[in-house]
């Protein structure tokens, strides 16, 4: 058998990991080949490719990024390109295709499956928001990142008695900022999934310091928004595929707050320093245990589906139900900040 792989969308730590585990599995159990298409599906389109064998994924497990390469494709680009796509695949005579990838990806994955691609998915993304599986890998290793640099902000903002804002990633999904939240224990965590009411924010920063707490910490993931009419957030516009671009929450909500409430603030966006780097441990087996189970996948035929971590086991799901709709956070999960607010 010969297997075609890609890496799409933003990189992620496991992405390397998952890719070493297809090889492996796909030389050693099947005696069967891989092939991988560089910068996702741009190099699908473009026919570019690279051979996989088991000397060029050696020393890749604990590496960060992306070996293949990875590019944001627009959905309009691969819809036309779907007849284009497929007669690459059949020159390089590939049986079944593993695209490694989130949302946009995944969904790529979905109609090229529906026209009939032999397609198993392999769903990967620091903001742990697909749906039909617990987790994704990366996660782990952004939330850890993410905590590591709040904990060093509380010593900072306690000697200054300052509020000390930290802007998250995650997109439209609250995970990273709730669980960075949660670990580094903030007194306040602003999600998209809740908007929030600056006045009510203001109202926390002032009782802190009236009560004699020496300092504020809040994480706002980049995709928290004001509560309509309490606070002006900037209109960004929107992205390629229609989702709001962001443009800063975190920093405006600090201009507000030291506005409002004449406490000194500071804010720090993570940023990309996030999705860098080496992958946590439980970031490197969750992406081998993904790579062995698609590869096993691809071998028995199960194809439209995507691996899923459900519980503790790997499961199949078919790759539709998995790009019907966001997995955000929900509402008991939200519910269990409170007590850790203030
Ligand atoms: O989806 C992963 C992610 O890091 C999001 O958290 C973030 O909004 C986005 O990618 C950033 O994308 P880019 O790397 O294209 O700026």
């Amino acid at each position: 058998m010969r297997i075609g792989i890609l890496t799409g969308g933003g990189d992620c730590p496991g992405l390397n990991a998952v890719i070493r585990s297809v090889v492996r599995t796909a030389a050693n159990h099947y005696g069967s080949e891989v092939i991988g298409f560089r910068d996702g599906w741009r190099g699908l389109l473009e026919d570019r490719t690279t051979p996989l064998d088991i000397g060029a994924v050696d020393g890749l497990l604990t590496r960060g990024g992306t070996t293949l390469g990875s590019a944001r494709v627009a959905p309009g680009l691969l819809r036309d390109g779907l007849d284009r796509m497929r007669a690459v695949l059949a020159d390089h005579d590939v049986d079944v295709l593993v695209p490694i990838g989130g949302e946009g990806t995944l969904t790529a994955a979905h109609m090229l499956s529906e026209a009939g691609v032999p397609v198993v998915g392999v769903p990967k993304t620091i903001d742990n928001d697909i749906d039909c599986t617990d987790l994704t890998f990366g996660f782990d290793t952004a939330v850890s990142i993410a905590t590591e640099m709040i904990d060093r902000l509380h010593t900072t903002a306690e000697s200054h008695q300052r509020v000390l804002l930290v802007e998250v990633m995650g997109r439209h999904a609250g995970w990273i900022a709730l669980h960075a939240g949660l670990a580094a224990g903030a007194h306040l965590t602003l999600v998209p999934e809740e908007p929030f009411d600056v006045e009510e924010v203001c109202r926390l920063v002032t009782a802190r310091f009236e009560r004699g707490d020496s300092h504020v910490i809040g994480v706002v993931a980049e995709g928290a928004t004001p509560k309509p009419g309490t606070m002006a957030l900037r209109d960004g516009g929107v992205d390629e595929y229609g989702h709001r671009r962001f443009t800063g929450v975190a920093q405006q909500l600090g201009f507000e707050l030291e506005r409002r409430t004449g406490k000194e603030v500071r804010t720090t966006v993570l940023g990309h320093v996030q999705r860098g780097g080496t992958p946590t441990s439980f970031d490197r087996v969750l992406a081998t245990r993904f790579g062995l189970h698609a590869t096993i996948a691809a071998h028995e035929g199960r194809y439209g589906q995507m691996v899923a971590l459900r519980g503790t086991d790997i499961e199949l799901v078919p790759l539709g139900d998995a790009v019907a709709r966001l997995k955000t956070v929900t509402p008991s999960r939200l519910a269990e900040r409170r007590a850790f607010t203030g």
